[in-house]
Formats: structure tokens, sequence, C-alpha cells
């Protein structure tokens, strides 16, 4: 079995962000975040302890992928989704967030792991692709009404 001291250093050096929630309420308070989370988001972990986690999607909370989240939370279960974020400093980034449920022998509830992925680079790319295919549909609609 891991020792404790060993996984806090292997769950420091992953390069996604990690976070551990427990819930209080109707919030799920930060009681721990690892480096890469701090690196992403560019808040200290003591600006953020004991917070909700929503600080961090600012005004922007109309969002379908927050519904789901919201939904998976409240009944326990697992969910991935991509959702928009922003930084301390404003700059906004894409959140490939999954959280996790973590229940006790007794079986209650007990934490939320949480793990966020910086996919920004992918989700720019996607929609690159998606801008040029309705611009390849359009030029091949406009060769048509040519030749006619
Ligand atoms: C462990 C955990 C990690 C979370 N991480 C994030 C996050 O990185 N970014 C984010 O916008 N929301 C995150 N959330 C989701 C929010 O805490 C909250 O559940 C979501 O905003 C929906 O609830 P609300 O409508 O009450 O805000 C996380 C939740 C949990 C339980």
């Amino acid at each position: 079995m891991i020792n404790a001291k060993l996984l806090q250093l292997v769950v420091n050096a992953s390069n996604d962000g990690i976070c551990v929630a427990e819930q209080e309420g109707d919030d799920n308070i930060l009681i721990y975040v690892n480096k890469a989370f701090e690196t992403l988001t560019g808040y200290k972990t003591d600006d953020i302890l004991y917070q909700d986690c929503r600080f961090l999607q600012k005004d922007d909370r109309d969002q379908p992928g927050l519904d789901a989240i919201r939904k998976a939370v409240k009944e326990g279960v697992p969910c991935r989704q991509v959702i928009r974020n922003y930084r301390k400093d404003g700059s906004p980034f894409w959140n490939e967030l999954s959280i996790t449920p973590v229940f006790n022998e007794a079986d209650q509830l007990t934490y939320y792991i949480g793990i966020q992925k910086d996919v920004t680079e992918q989700v720019d790319a996607q929609q690159k692709v998606e801008e040029l295919q309705a611009e390849i549909s359009r030029l091949k609609a406009q060769l048509e009404a040519a030749k006619d």
C-alpha cells in the first residue's frame, strides 16, 4: 500500500489540476488543491481554501455543462464536462472537469475529487475545424449554384 507522503508527492507532481472538496450545505468547499491547480488557475491555496470552485466561472454561469455538473453533484454520481473557466488574472481557459464522489467505508458520501485539464488548444482547434467545414459547405453551395 502506498504511504501518505508518497501519495502526496505523486498528486502534487500531476500535470493536471487535482482538488478535493467536502460538502457543506449547498456548497462543496475546497480542502485541498495540488500545484497544477494553482498553476492553471493562478490562485494560491490560501486564496481559495474553503470556497466552492464556482468562483472559477466568474459571471459566466449560463453554460450547459454546469447543469450536468449540478445534477451529478446533487445525485452523488461521477461526471465529466468541458466548461469555460477564468484565471485569477481574468484570462479564460477551457476546463475538462472530471468530478468523482468518494464514499467512506460506511458507504457515506464524504468527499469529491475534481480533476482539471486545460483543453483550450483542443477546443479552439475543434472550433476552427467547424468554421472551415461551414466555409467549405458555403463554397460548395456557391459552386453548385454557379453550374445551373
Ligand atoms: C471536487 C469539485 C471540483 C470542482 N471543480 C470545478 C472547477 O474546476 N471549475 C468550475 O467551474 N467548477 C468546479 N466545480 C463545480 C462547482 O463547484 C459547482 O458544483 C458548479 O458550479 C454547479 O453548481 P452551482 O450552480 O451551485 O454553482 C467543482 C465541484 C466539485 C465537487
